[in-house]
């Protein structure tokens, strides 16, 4: 479900998560790990206010392992702690409480110190729609708690899933993403985070294909059998050639010969959201 975010949801959101961040030691800052940057807000840190934050990268098993490794160091370097999980099979999830306890480390001992027994860790997941908070949730509880789906706005009771030494609120903060910087959207377009219908499929879809050209062209040409690698890729005529050789491929043709090219983009789309085009990663810190 794509929301669509006026300033009015925004400040609202915003409220919600900051009146949870009272209740909470720790945040979950859930991103895609296909694309770091542009699958997180851009006010996070002014929004958080200083709590200790851990970033999750989800959907590893989409990315591209390499780049991952590269995103983790780069944000350990920024002072976070970061790791990656497929929270669909639940590979991964079982360093989160670790990390967590790492993170609050200090505060933990200083209550030791005190003679104080110190309670569970308390952390709350935040992120953009459909980055996968409650697949995590569901996932990290071992049962079906949040519905899937995101309805801002919407309030229900809150409650706590006990696991292991932390617990999580069981409603996430839903955060909005970047929409100023065209290629932000189409990132998340291209992934599926966001309806490709709001933007033009083709031009989506492009989009995709002028990447894949660019760092993964071997899995895109042994996928659809392509021979001819484009030379110049910022000419858009090449990028569109390889749109039809797949349309060609795939049958996506329309009386007179011609390529459907919006049934081709949508073939192109599918495969990548599925990983059928490999792991890949939409943007490097590097
Ligand atoms: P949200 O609460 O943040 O909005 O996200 P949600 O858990 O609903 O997850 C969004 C989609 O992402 C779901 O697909 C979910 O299965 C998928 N997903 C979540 N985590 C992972 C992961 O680690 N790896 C992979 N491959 N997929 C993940 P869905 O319900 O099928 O939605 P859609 O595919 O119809 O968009």
């Amino acid at each position: 479900m794509t929301i669509q975010w006026f300033p009015g949801h925004m400040t609202k959101a915003r409220r919600q998560i900051q009146e949870k961040l009272k209740l909470i030691d720790l945040v979950i800052e859930l991103i895609d790990a296909r694309l770091p940057l542009s699958s997180r807000n851009p006010m996070i840190d002014e929004i958080l206010q200083g709590k200790p934050r851990m970033i999750v990268m989800n959907k590893a098993d989409l990315a591209d392992p390499a780049v991952s490794q590269e995103w983790i160091v780069y944000f350990k370097e920024q002072g976070h702690a970061a790791l990656q999980v497929d929270a669909q099979t639940g590979t991964g999830i079982k360093d989160i409480p670790v990390q967590a306890k790492l993170l609050l480390k200090e505060k933990i001992d200083r209550q030791l110190a005190k003679g104080i027994n110190p309670r569970a860790i308390r952390a709350l997941i935040v992120g953009i729609p459909n980055v996968g908070k409650s697949t995590l949730i569901n996932r990290m509880a071992g049962r079906n708690i949040a519905a899937t789906g995101d309805r801002p706005g919407v309030t229900k009771a809150q409650q706590w899933i006990k696991i292991g030494e932390i617990e999580l609120l069981d409603t996430p903060g839903i955060l909005w993403p970047k929409f100023e910087d065209q290629n932000v959207g189409y990132r998340l377009a291209v992934t599926g985070a966001i309806k490709e219908e709001i933007l033009n499929v083709e031009d989506v879809a492009f989009f995709g294909v002028k990447y894949l050209v660019q760092y993964y062209w071997d899995t895109m040409a042994e996928r659809y059998g392509l021979t001819e690698k484009p030379q110049d890729i910022e000419n858009p005529n090449e990028i569109v050639e390889v749109m039809e050789a797949v349309g060609r491929k795939r049958g996506c043709i329309v009386s007179g010969g011609h390529v459907d090219l919006e049934k081709a983009s949508l073939v192109i789309l599918r495969d990548l959201r599925a990983g059928k085009l490999g792991r890949l990663t939409l943007e490097s810190p590097y």
